[in-house]
Parts: structure tokens; C-alpha cells; sequence
């Protein structure tokens, strides 16, 4: 049997903090290392025009989150690493796609819905600043994953819609023209890889609650002091499991640290200290990556020259692939 191919895709309009890399980097950056797998990891920038029609900010946002992920240690020997925008067989396949892609499905996609009834509410049309970019996005994600015939692909909960969507055109696809996409499968990051914010809601964005990963020590050390805690003062216990401080500490600790914090939190550590034994967990795990970070970020062009071997390399399968299907729905040459 060939191997399981893991595929995900990170949309480019921000910057990566600590909920993406406890949630999402560290675990596939792991996933990477297996010789069971093949990864293929990509920046969905086409994603980001969707939402973000800044192009300073996608243009920062791409090669911030590049320089992340090669700073943190991924090996790009093991690892297919890309730009979304640097394949341009996925847009071919989006095109066959939507084709393929009822109407009416993407009528129910969350994403949609939400822009929809949130017009509806404050009394506007119903389309309003709904973008086909938006209404299509299902149809452009699954491409992304269908392209590479992906097994696997590692999501937040919110996207289990899409891999469903996914699976439904391709199913479709199948349908119609033969056999030719494998059916993907959601894999959801467990409850645990979940990081709160500064405010204690889940670390986002959209909350702007978030502590971006390569700060200096001193900004480091800024945010983590703005994390809100309660007023319990010092040698009154405290409840670890409904903190924030001691959320962010388990998630970088060792068991061992992390049951030596648990009684802390119990004996009354004061919160300045736990914020202060925190900064230094945090820190000493991201120092090193983030010197490599701040040098790449001042060396833009190795690190485009890694992303283009990345593409040569997924390119090496996406343009025999549409080609193929090229053939399968008809665009064949005349002979
Ligand atoms: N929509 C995903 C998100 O917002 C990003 C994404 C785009 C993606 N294409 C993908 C994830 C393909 C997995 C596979 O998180």
C-alpha cells in the first residue's frame, strides 16, 4: 500500500501566535517526521484574498508564516511546502469542481450562512459584501485537497464542513468520470490543543486576544503579564483548571512540570510569579526558533527559493494530474 499523505493548508492573512502553533504547527511539524507519511503543507493564499484585500498584509503574512514554519524545524525534504498561488493546476481543478459542485451545497456552508444572516439581521440585503471569492471558498479548498489526492487532512473543527464538501464533489467527480479522486478524510486536533487567549476565549484572531509566537523577550514578557487572571492573592489557592496561565503552561510543559505547577497553583502561587515561571517556559522553547525567524525574515529570497522548489516539487504531481483529468471530462487534443 503507498503511503497515508497528510495535506493542510494555512490561510495567509496573519500572524502566527501561540494558539496556531500549539494547535496546528508543533502537531505537523511532528507529523512531518514519520516515515508512514507523506505531508504536503501549503500557504493558502488565494484563501486569503477571500477575506483580506490588504496585499501588504497578505504579502507580510505569507512570508511571516513561511519564515514560522521553517524556523520551527520543518524539513522540507520530508515535508512538500508550498504557495497555494504557485500551482496553477489548482485553480484549473477548481474550475472542474465547481462544475461538479451543486449549488445548493454551497448554500449551506457555514462560512456563507453566517455573512447572510448577519445581513439579515442588521436589516441589509442578503448578499450584501458577499463576494463569489466567499461563496466559492468550499469549492477552492477542496481542489487544494483533491489536487494531491490527500488521505488525511488536520483541521480546526469549523472546517469538517469543508473536507464533507470536499468529499461530496469528489464524489461526484468519481461519478461522472471515472475514478479518479480518493475521498479525504478530517482529522480534528483534540480538545487539549485548543489554546485560550489573553481574554481566556479561544486564542484568535478575530478576538485579537492572541500572543503572536516570535515577539522579543520583552514583548513576550508584555503580553504574558496582560493575560487576565482573577484577584485571588497570593497564598490563596487557586484553580488551575479554569486558567489561562496554567492552560498556556501545560501546553508547553512536561507532565512532570506540569504536575509541579498544578500543586503550585493549589499552595497560592502568587499570579506574578506563575506569569513570570510561564515567560520562562515559553521563552527558553522559542528562543532558538525565534533567532532563526528574525534572521529569515531578513532574507526573503532564500526563503522564496525554498517555497519554489516546494512548488517544483508539488507540481511534479498536480500538472500530470490535470492533465489526466483534462483527458477524463473531455479537453483532450484532437488527433
Ligand atoms: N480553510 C482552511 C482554514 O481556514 C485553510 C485551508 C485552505 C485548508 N485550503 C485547505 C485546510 C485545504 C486544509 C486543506 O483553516
Amino acid at each position: 500500500m503507498s503511503k497515508q499523505r497528510v495535506l493542510t493548508g494555512i490561510t495567509t492573512s496573519g500572524t502566527p501566535h501561540l494558539g496556531n502553533y500549539v494547535g496546528a504547527i508543533r502537531p505537523a511539524i511532528e507529523v512531518s517526521k514519520s516515515p508512514e507519511l507523506e505531508s504536503f503543507y501549503f500557504m493558502a493564499d488565494y484563501h486569503a484574498l477571500i477575506k483580506c484585500q490588504d496585499a501588504e498584509r497578505v504579502e507580510q503574512s505569507r512570508k511571516e508564516i513561511a519564515a514560522t514554519w521553517l524556523a520551527l524545524g520543518l524539513n522540507t525534504d520530508n515535508a512538500v511546502f508550498y504557495r497555494q498561488s504557485d500551482i496553477p493546476e489548482i485553480p484549473e481543478l477548481n474550475w472542474l469542481l465547481t462544475c461538479m459542485a451543486a449549488k445548493g451545497l454551497m448554500n449551506r456552508a457555514h462560512a456563507y450562512k453566517a455573512a447572510v444572516a448577519a445581513n439579515e439581521e442588521s436589516g441589509e440585503d442578503p448578499d450584501y459584501g458577499v463576494t463569489m471569492g466567499l461563496y466559492n471558498y468550499p469549492v477552492l479548498m477542496a481542489a487544494d485537497i483533491l489536487m494531491f489526492n490527500a488521505n488525511k487532512v488536520p483541521v480546526g473543527k469549523d472546517q469538517i464542513q469543508h473536507i464533507e464538501m470536499a468529499r461530496d464533489i469528489a464524489a461526484r467527480f468519481n461519478h461522472h468520470y471515472g475514478d479518479h479522486f480518493q475521498m479525504p478524510e478530517a482529522v480534528i486536533d483534540d480538545k487539549g490543543s485548543i489554546l485560550q487567549g489573553l481574554d481566556g476565549r479561544k486564542m484568535s484572531k478575530s478576538y485579537n486576544n492572541t500572543i503572536p509566537l516570535f515577539l522579543t523577550e520583552k514583548q513576550l514578557k508584555k503580553h504574558i503579564n496582560k493575560i487576565k487572571t482573577n484577584l485571588l492573592e497570593p497564598g490563596e489557592a487557586k484553580d488551575p483548571d479554569t486558567s489561562t496561565v496554567f492552560q498556556i503552561w501545560e501546553a508547553f510543559a512536561s507532565a512532570e512540570q506540569t504536575a509541579e505547577m498544578r500543586a503550585k497553583f493549589e499552595a497560592g502561587i502568587a499570579w506574578g510569579e506563575a506569569k513570570r515561571e510561564l515567560f520562562e517556559l515559553v521563552n527558553g522553547q522559542l528562543g532558538e526558533a525565534r533567532e532563526k525567524y528574525f534572521d529569515l525574515m531578513e532574507r526573503p529570497v532564500d526563503i522564496e527559493d525554498i517555497l519554489q522548489q516546494g512548488a517544483v516539487k508539488a507540481r511534479a504531481e498536480s500538472a500530470p494530474f490535470i492533465e489526466k483529468l483534462r483527458q477524463a471530462v473531455g479537453l483532450r487534443k484532437f488527433s
